[in-house]
């Protein structure tokens, strides 16, 4: 009878031996299945409690197998899970001195670094940006600008047609038509139009089909020329130093009256007469003038009660000035040789 007290303590013997030689989860399932699961031999003892003279003995020797086993059992399963977790972490280790691949980014276009200069000046001045759109239609791309279908001026604004109505816009002044009419009750306004615009155009060194212009607006009562030559003094100075001046020639645009062609002292040489201002002291950089009342009263406001005045500058050229550039092509073209060579502020 006694023998199966010691078969009891032979078998906690065993099963901690075997438990020794176990490395893996697998060869674990496997102990537990064979000692300590319901059907293992461990519980498997106590079918003998019956042929035990001292049941409490044997009891105890079950006891103590089981308790001993599950606890050694238990401190393996933690042991084998741990060293399953350093592995993965050391398989997984990132090395981080190692240097990062390069991701090639891209580069903002100089045009649009102008863009951006001249937009943050206006908006210094209390101007809001409205960009308009690109695909317009005949009435507010020349019609509401006082150009009529039969007006020569067309002649220098061919552009491409969708149809007899649709085109794309020639100039950005179109956004100024929209600004105006769409204003639901009649107040002032100080706006810049940043965008593209599109003539038929022999693309060259100097002249491309597609460009950029930033056309501005003022409108409200009592705006003089004298407002207009402020402004633009004020902007000549931000955007090309504080010594530049500006010098007002007249000109002719049919949605403004007076006209005038603005330039500004040369920032290369100072005045004296350089290559780049060609001798004169002066480089042009826009076109300008008071909105001419025709337009006021189209676009619904009254020519009696409020003046305006409107001016557009020509992106590329300015860019051209600024940073040396010698083909406007080359704004279009994509080439990050070229591209990446412009400081971004
Ligand atoms: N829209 C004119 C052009 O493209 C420029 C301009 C704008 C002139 C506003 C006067 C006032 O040539």
């Amino acid at each position: 009878m006694e023998d199966y007290i010691l078969a009891a303590e032979e078998l906690r013997k065993e099963a901690l031996a075997r438990l020794e030689n176990v490395t893996d989860e697998k060869g674990l399932e496997e102990f537990y299945v064979a000692y300590l699961a319901k059907k293992g031999s461990i519980p498997g003892l106590m079918i003998h409690m019956k042929d035990v003279a001292d049941k409490a003995a044997f009891g105890a020797a079950v006891n103590k197998a089981r308790t001993e086993v599950t606890a050694s059992y238990e401190e393996k399963k933690a042991a084998l899970a741990e060293k399953a977790l350093n592995a993965k972490l050391l398989s997984e280790r990132i090395d981080i001195t190692l240097p990062a691949t390069p991701t090639k980014t891209g580069h903002v276009n100089p045009y649009r670094l102008i863009i951006d200069e001249v937009t943050d000046i206006f908006l210094q001045m209390g101007y809001e940006v409205c960009e308009g759109r690109d695909v317009e239609t005949d009435k507010f791309n020349f019609e509401l600008l006082n150009v009529p279908k039969d007006h020569p001026s067309r002649d220098m604004q061919d552009t491409f047609y969708f149809g007899d109505d649709y085109l794309l816009r020639t100039q950005t002044s179109a956004a100024q038509a929209h600004k105006m009419s769409e204003m639901a009750e009649k107040k002032p306004i100080r706006m810049i139009a940043p965008g593209k615009a599109y003539r038929r155009d022999d693309d060259d060194m100097t002249h491309s089909h597609q460009f950029a212009q930033i056309e501005g607006l003022v409108v409200d009562k009592g705006i003089s020329i004298a407002n207009l030559k402020a402004t633009l003094e004020l902007f000549a100075k931000k955007m090309f130093g504080q010594k530049r001046e500006i010098r007002l020639r007249s000109s002719y645009f049919p949605f403004t009256e007076p006209s005038v062609e603005v330039d500004v002292s040369c920032f290369n040489c100072g005045g004296k007469g350089c290559a780049m201002c060609k001798g004169t002291g002066w480089i042009e950089i826009l076109g300008a003038g008071m909105v001419n009342p025709r337009v006021l009263e189209a676009c619904g406001y009254d020519p009696e009660v409020y003046s305006g005045f409107a001016f557009g500058v020509g992106v590329e050229r300015v860019a051209m000035l600024r940073y040396g550039i010698d083909d406007i092509r080359r704004f279009y073209q994509n080439d990050f040789r070229f591209l990446k060579d412009y400081p971004v502020k």
